[in-house]
């Protein structure tokens, strides 16, 4: 049964050959920064068989033709939309949630109410369906609502997925979800809809969603005066250079004194010495250091 599964979804005569995966695995490689290894060959197969389907092409030699020569007019985008790792859920790493809400927003809210235009900037840099920065908002309404009177806070939330970010402004989950979030904050951040909850207008006001691509450098060098920025569970799809490429661009998107949060099982080890790791309870955070002397 799961072998019949998984020939009708592959379909016998449609198979990514050697040399086409690897002719498709350089050009993701080069627009995204994911990098697929050979053991990922089924998992690029599989999902792409839905965008031959799609158009109608007989193989995949030319699909990867016809995207390399752009002859295919907007379907980079359905590509990427197809090969992206989506997962994720309110409240995924708790460490670090303890750490912003002990350690970094009380002194960076308290400092924001003397800096010219009171801004604090946070960024949700690869934010897939906005469980990340949704996370983040209901955090500083419940926990700091005093000291957001006095503050202009902007969260910006991007993601290289542009039907991710739909769903992200639509704000609709399912039960997996919004699992860890605790009963009484679900009932008053979240209104129940069928078989998902929609996150209220207030907290999705809260978050201002963009489609971007983390290797696009000049997109990048658009975005700075971030005061926090979270890039989690994108930088392990990447090889190492285009970790370095995006750690640097997101360095010069902080602020002085700012951090990057990385996800649970990533650090910077070998990427970047720029920053200085702080320890805090179960998490490393890390600083862009101010080099006032
Ligand atoms: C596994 S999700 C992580 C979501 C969230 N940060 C978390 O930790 O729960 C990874 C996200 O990175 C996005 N992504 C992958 N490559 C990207 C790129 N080059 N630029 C921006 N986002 C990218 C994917 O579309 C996906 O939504």
């Amino acid at each position: 049964m799961g072998i019949l599964t998984k020939i009708e979804l592959s379909s016998p005569d449609v198979s990514l050959s050697e040399q086409a995966f690897s002719r498709l695995r350089d050009f993701i490689y080069r627009q995204t920064g994911i990098y697929f290894p050979d053991n990922k060959k089924y998992f690029l197969e599989n999902r792409l068989y839905q965008r031959l389907k799609a158009l109608k092409l007989k193989d995949f030699d030319t699909y990867v033709h016809n995207i390399q020569n752009g002859l295919m007019n907007g379907e980079l985008q359905h590509l990427i939309n197809q090969i992206t790792v989506n997962e994720t859920f309110f409240f995924r790493n708790e460490a670090q949630l303890e750490a912003l809400e002990r350690g970094v927003f009380p002194p960076l809210l308290e400092q924001a109410r003397h800096r010219p235009g009171r801004v604090v900037r946070i960024w949700s840099a690869a934010c897939s369906t906005g469980e990340e920065p949704y996370t983040i908002a209901i955090l500083l309404r419940e926990k700091f609502r005093h000291l957001l009177a006095d503050i202009r806070l902007e969260i910006l939330a991007t993601d290289i997925n542009s039907q991710v970010i739909q769903k992200a402004q639509q704000g609709y989950y399912r039960e997996y979800a919004v699992r860890k979030i605790a009963p009484e904050w679900l009932q008053r951040y979240f209104r129940p809809h069928g078989n998902f909850f929609q996150i209220v207008p207030e907290i999705r006001r809260m978050v201002h969603f963009r489609q971007m691509n983390l290797v696009d450098r000049l997109a990048m060098q658009q975005i700075r005066g971030m005061d926090v920025i979270i890039c989690a569970n994108v930088l392990l799809y990447f090889d190492e250079r285009s970790k370095r490429q995006v750690v640097n661009s997101l360095y010069d998107s902080l602020n002085p004194g700012g951090y990057l949060l990385l996800g649970y099982s990533e650090s910077l080890y070998g990427i970047s010495h720029a920053f200085k790791p702080v320890h805090f309870s179960k998490t490393i955070l890390y600083k862009k250091e101010c080099h006032y002397a």
